[in-house]
């Protein structure tokens, strides 16, 4: 295992889509090590979940774990999910532009790769996602609240897609500012937390 140098906004890797993984590559040398390393990567760095592209990697793999983590103290933990070629669809009647405030979350998002940033992103609040797990079997579930926001997060990085295209400008903050200003109560705001 080893910890891997993680791309910094403006890396072109970071913008480019990600290829998908053959069934045969799963039993390969390459993608094992891969997995370790990017769990090892993202444990190492606190965050809540790495894609293969933030490790110079394009190919459609993420790994997400909540434990406690300093960077999301006050949310629940999501157990270590290993994700291949993962697709993911909000679960919702209504096109995404028009998701009322009950189908979406807002979190003040940050990203290993933006390095000292937050901003605010609004995403659906429900989500299937359908992926293999690293044994090349079929995943398919339903995740909500936090999770699906960080999937989602992880997911759009195989898309070339990063946190501040999606965020609201003028709530990016630096973290010092964030820590200042940012209530906690704004940090994560779920539409509808109990369901
Ligand atoms: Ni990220």
């Amino acid at each position: 295992m080893a910890i891997r140098k993680i791309a910094q906004l403006g890396e072109p890797i970071l913008r480019q889509p990600a290829r998908p993984l053959g069934l045969e590559e799963l039993q390969g040398l390459y993608v094992a090590r891969l997995i370790e390393d990017l769990v090892e990567t993202m444990r190492d760095a606190d965050g809540a979940g790495l894609a293969a592209p933030q490790v110079y990697e394009a190919v459609q793999l993420v790994v997400i774990e909540v434990r406690q983590n300093p960077r999301y103290p006050t949310t629940a933990g999501i157990p270590l999910t290993i994700l291949i070629n993962p697709r993911v669809t909000p679960v919702a009647n209504l096109p995404q532009d028009t998701l009322d405030e009950e189908q979406t979350i807002s979190v003040y998002e940050g990203c290993l790769s933006v390095n000292g940033i937050r901003g605010k992103v609004r995403r659906p609040r429900k989500v299937r996602v359908q992926a293999l797990d690293k044994q090349g079997q079929g995943l398919d579930f339903v995740w909500e609240g936090f999770r699906a926001a960080v999937v989602q997060h992880e997911t759009d990085h195989l898309n070339g897609v990063l946190f501040v295209d999606r965020a609201d400008p003028k709530t990016l903050t630096f973290l010092r500012e964030y820590e200042r200003y940012v209530a906690a109560t704004e940090r994560i705001v779920d539409g509808r937390p109990s369901a």
